[in-house]
């Protein structure tokens, strides 16, 4: 569809397009606010008006091998030919999506670990959220439903991830009951003037420990959380962090729930969040980068002790009431496989590592910007913050005028052909696992244009 004929077809200006985007105004999806992408190559998309983007946080941070991948493409094709469609339930699945769970679980950072798939992110935490919910019962502890995220963390779509989300709660009448939140490492934003990391660490683990004894007992059945949360801007945790979180889940038996939709995959240095931060989680869950994003699939990578109580409650009740129909789609097992192949092979979780570093040394070029408060990098993803502290260490503007700076330099960035993600304050790359050091270098140079002229436009 060439740009006339979409926007002809959709009329000029402000006729509304016949479908809904996520995330923005609905009165902008419109034909003029909206722009029309028909091909992709590499780290490269193209929109109907023949413009290029660099697609530097991988569309959502899925299309990790890039676009056009052939062999991919072609393992895709051929699963297409043999088994387009099977569905996993009633004592019959696709030996593609056997062959998948036997690579996972020899991949993943938990012992005896089962997968459920789904087929997004949004349903792999909220079918674990249902889970955890059947294995309360199957325990006689009916109370241990409640469920404890981050403010400022996603988690998905659907109720129960959305309420499990730390954000967008009010519009939608949400949260469900049972979903708690407590604070984001967000040391760079939050932290009191000269507070150590230690400090900080100590006090957010606090934070769980009031929150969890404030709770009725032993209602608290599981935390949630993100190696690196993206979405509330690329907080990377304080190495404190984790382990005083995880000695206030251990004391009070509470599951730790590592959401790896975006980590997992090669983005954090490692191929899982949990070997980059040294994480020790109960189940986590996958999706996004597992298949590249050339088919929708996701999983649940479920623990020893859940999967016993799934074995035994099922054997109760006759049955474990729960499949969706394109769960462990063979196509996207077919898919998932060939990425691992891909990564393996090509060694590429050592490449995004030192691809990594050389994005860092391109983004903490400006770290001296004045227009920059904080540069903050892991594995091959990074952020610049535009919260900005004085020399007492205290906040020198404040959130609603760094986050208007960070959509500054967010738009003049793409209206400059690099596509990055403007989370709050912070403004996100995390290019596809493939990219080269000479697209990083064109990157970040477009990124120097665009902080020099959202400065110039203030002086
Ligand atoms: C950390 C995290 N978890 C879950 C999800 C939900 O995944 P999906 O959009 O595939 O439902 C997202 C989506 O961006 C995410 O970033």
């Amino acid at each position: 569809m060439s740009s006339d004929s979409s926007r002809a077809r959709a009329g000029e200006e402000n006729e509304r397009l016949p479908l809904i985007l996520g995330f923005q105004r609905i009165a902008e999806n419109t034909a003029s606010e909206t722009r029309f992408i028909e091909r992709g190559q590499g780290i490269y998309v193209y929109d109907t008006d023949g413009r290029e983007y660099i697609e530097a946080t991988a569309t959502f941070y899925v299309a990790s091998l890039g676009y056009q991948h052939p062999e991919l493409i072609d393992a895709i094709m051929a699963q297409y030919r043999e088994l387009p469609f099977f569905v996993s339930a009633l004592n019959r699945t696709s030996k593609r999506s056997l062959d998948l769970a036997e690579r996972l679980v020899q991949m993943v950072p938990v012992p005896d670990a089962h997968i459920l798939f789904a087929s997004t992110g949004s349903e792999a935490n909220d079918f674990l959220v249902k889970l955890l919910r059947f294995q309360a019962v199957a325990r006689d502890q009916p109370q241990r439903v409640t469920i404890i995220g981050r403010e400022g963390s996603y988690h998905g779509g659907t109720l129960a991830s959305a309420s499990l989300t730390g954000a967008h709660h009010e519009e939608f009448g949400l949260p469900l009951p049972g979903f708690r939140h407590v604070s984001q490492p967000d040391y760079h934003g939050s932290r009191a003037p000269g507070e150590t990391t230690q400090a900080f660490a100590r006090r957010l683990a606090q934070e769980l420990d009031d929150l969890i004894r404030r709770e009725p007992p032993n209602s608290v059945a599981a935390f949630f959380a993100e190696p690196i949360s993206f979405s509330a801007g690329f907080k990377t945790p304080p190495a404190e962090y984790f382990p005083a979180i995880a000695a206030v889940l251990d004391q009070h038996d509470v599951s730790f729930v590592v959401d790896e939709v975006i980590t997992g995959g090669g983005r954090t240095g490692a191929f899982f969040g949990c070997e980059t931060y040294d994480l020790k989680p109960t189940h986590i869950t996958l999706a996004k980068a597992i298949t590249s994003g050339y088919f929708p699939l996701s999983a649940i990578v479920i623990g020893r002790e859940l999967y016993a109580d799934l074995e035994r409650g099922s054997a109760a009740v006759g049955t474990l009431a729960h499949a969706a129909t394109y769960a462990a789609h063979p196509v996207g097992a077919a898919a998932a496989l060939k990425v691992l192949e891909i990564i393996e092979r090509d060694q590429l979780v050592a490449h995004a590592a030192l691809m990594g570093e050389h994005l860092a040394r391109g983004l903490r070029a400006y770290a001296d910007h004045p227009l920059v408060g904080e540069v903050r990098t892991q594995g091959l993803g990074g952020a610049l913050d535009f919260l900005l502290r004085d020399e007492d260490d205290r906040p020198s503007n404040d959130a609603a005028s760094a986050e208007a700076t960070c959509l500054a330099v967010h738009s003049v960035l793409f209206a400059a052909g690099v596509v990055t993600r403007a989370a709050g304050r912070s403004l996100i790359f995390a290019p596809p696992l493939i990219i080269q050091a000479s697209e990083i270098d064109e990157i970040c140079a477009r990124l120097g244009r665009s902080l020099d002229l959202v400065l110039a436009r203030r002086r």
